[in-house]
């Protein structure tokens, strides 16, 4: 269901690794980063951003997510996570269903110490598509038709 993650996967990990230091998780003291990356291979940062009012908080994955799509990307290949000093992290619940709708890409994540690479599709067999939509894990990709960034078709 995983492996071990290659040379580019762990450098990826440690991106988010140093992502960790910009997290605001005063209330948990659990920071996390995250880093997506689309098509184009461009980094796409966040963090978890908590607040005084808890479920307000946002994941550092949905954070990422929201980075990427801001910047013009609809199609996952790869989501690092880590919580601060490289400790096990795997996305929650809410964060799969939410990357599903971006595709399958690649995890990669510390589980039981060890840097590896696992499916969205393996953690997260079943997400649920809407009523009527299909159900493949992801949604076909909609390039935006030109947006105000004119990055239409990543
Ligand atoms: N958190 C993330 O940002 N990503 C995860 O995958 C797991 C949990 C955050 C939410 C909250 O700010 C803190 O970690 C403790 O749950």
């Amino acid at each position: 269901m995983s492996r071990a993650a290659e040379l580019a996967e762990r450098l990826l990990f440690r991106e988010a690794v140093t992502l960790t230091e910009r997290a605001y998780a005063p209330y948990s003291g659990f920071a996390v980063g995250a880093v997506v990356v689309g098509p184009s291979g461009r980094s796409h940062h966040g963090v978890n951003v908590e607040n005084a009012s808890y479920p307000a908080g946002l994941c550092a994955e949905r954070a990422a997510l929201a980075a990427m799509v801001s910047f013009g990307e609809r199609r996952l290949r790869y989501v690092a996570v880590a919580a601060s000093g490289g400790r096990d992290c795997l996305p929650c619940g809410l964060c799969l269903q939410a990357l599903a709708e971006f595709g399958d890409p690649e995890v990669v994540a510390s589980v039981g110490g060890e840097v590896r690479v696992v499916r969205l599709s393996d953690l997260l067999t079943a997400p649920f598509a809407g009523a009527g939509a299909p159900v493949e894990g992801a949604r076909p990709e909609r390039p935006p038709a030109g947006g105000p960034t004119g990055r239409a078709g990543r």
